[in-house]
């Protein structure tokens, strides 16, 4: 790891360092916020890139300064061997840091190996505490017990550990106060997320978004909350924390805040294309150019002069998504 190439900048000027990678667009979960219950068709194979493909991705784009990964889905860890892909990656110049995003079901199983592949850290998507309740909003039942996850991957030392919780007015907002409590004794921290109710969510609606303030007056009334730096990353949340605790409660506020003046970041889908905003059109397909051996930078280049101001999901424009899960959230 020797000087990182200074970023490269879109046409508003911001720095764009960070790239999240969806490896596949399945998931062994259906999460009622995410995906449709049925009829989201997977991507065949032969359109997903391979590992060398992403790899190859990510070693033409270091050098334009990009340095930190996230592996999402769909659920990454899902598709076989993830370590190898994550031992790649590590192995590219000018690569700082490698993240995961998972539900959490094949963590106590697999964190020991990814971390020694190469993994820095985890999020762990975790919107219920109660087995019934998780496969209520999971739409399975894969036994999954978030709280073990976690443990599991500050175990194998996978932290600063994120819990991710989407929040659901009438669904698992009476578990505000149980989440932020386990940031008193342990170093975790718990984000709680807006619903953004886009796609085809035909169960969930406006009415079930519940507004970051209130989350923190509901965390807030079982102890004092101060305001507090937190744990580091890329992303938008803002921090606080009880007075002594190891962990902190963040907020993130896609519906009520924009972030998109400082938005830092490109996704790459898993069938190689590259999105320059989660909401809205606009993408660049590499993987054409990939596998015809042409370069990408130039590409990259013509994907941030198009990377939108902001996005309109406040209008619902919400271009041509059906789930987040298409996305890698
Ligand atoms: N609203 C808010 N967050 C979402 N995610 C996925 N779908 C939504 C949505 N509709 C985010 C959550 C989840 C991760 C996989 O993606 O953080 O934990
Ligand atoms: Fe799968 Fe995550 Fe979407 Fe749930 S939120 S369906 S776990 S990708």
């Amino acid at each position: 790891m020797s000087d990182a190439a200074a970023p490269a900048r879109d046409q508003f000027g911001r720095a764009i360092e960070y790239l999240r990678i969806s490896v596949t667009d399945r998931c062994n979960f259906r999460c009622l916020y995410c995906m449709p219950s049925e009829g989201l068709p997977w991507l065949p194979r032969a359109e997903i890139l391979s590992y060398e493909e992403i790899a190859g991705v990510v070693a033409q784009l270091a050098p334009l300064g990009l340095r930190r990964i996230r592996l999402t889905g769909g659920e990454p860890t899902i598709r076989p061997q993830l370590e190898r892909l994550i031992a790649m990656l590590a192995a590219i110049e000018g690569v700082e840091d490698i993240a995961l995003s998972t539900n959490g079901v094949r963590l106590e199983e697999r964190a020991d190996v990814y971390r020694a592949a190469g993994l820095r850290r985890v999020n762990i998507s975790a919107d219920s505490l109660r087995a019934e309740r998780i496969v209520k909003i999971a739409r399975r039942d894969l036994g999954l017990d978030p709280v073990r996850a976690a443990r599991a991957a500050s175990d194998a030392g996978l932290g600063p550990v994120k819990l991710n919780v989407v929040v659901l007015r009438g669904i698992n907002d009476d578990e505000i106060a149980d989440f932020a409590r386990l940031t008193i004794d342990n170093p975790w921290h718990v984000r709680f997320i807006e619903l953004m109710p886009v796609g085809e969510l035909r169960e969930l609606t406006w009415d079930h978004v519940v507004p970051s303030d209130e989350v923190l007056a509901r965390a807030g009334a079982i102890g004092r909350l101060e305001a507090v730096a937190g744990p580091g990353g890329n992303g938008p949340a803002a921090y606080h924390a009880f007075a002594g605790a190891r962990g902190t409660i963040g907020v993130i506020t896609p519906m009520s805040h924009t972030y998109c003046a400082s938005c830092n970041r490109v996704r790459l889908t898993a069938d190689g294309r590259l999105r320059t905003c989660l909401f809205g059109d606009h993408e660049v397909p590499l993987r054409d150019a990939l596998r015809a051996g042409e370069p990408l930078a130039p590409l990259f280049r013509r994907a941030l002069e198009g990377k939108p101001r902001e996005h309109a999901l406040l209008q619902m424009r919400v271009g041509g998504l059906r789930a987040l899960s298409q996305v890698g959230g």
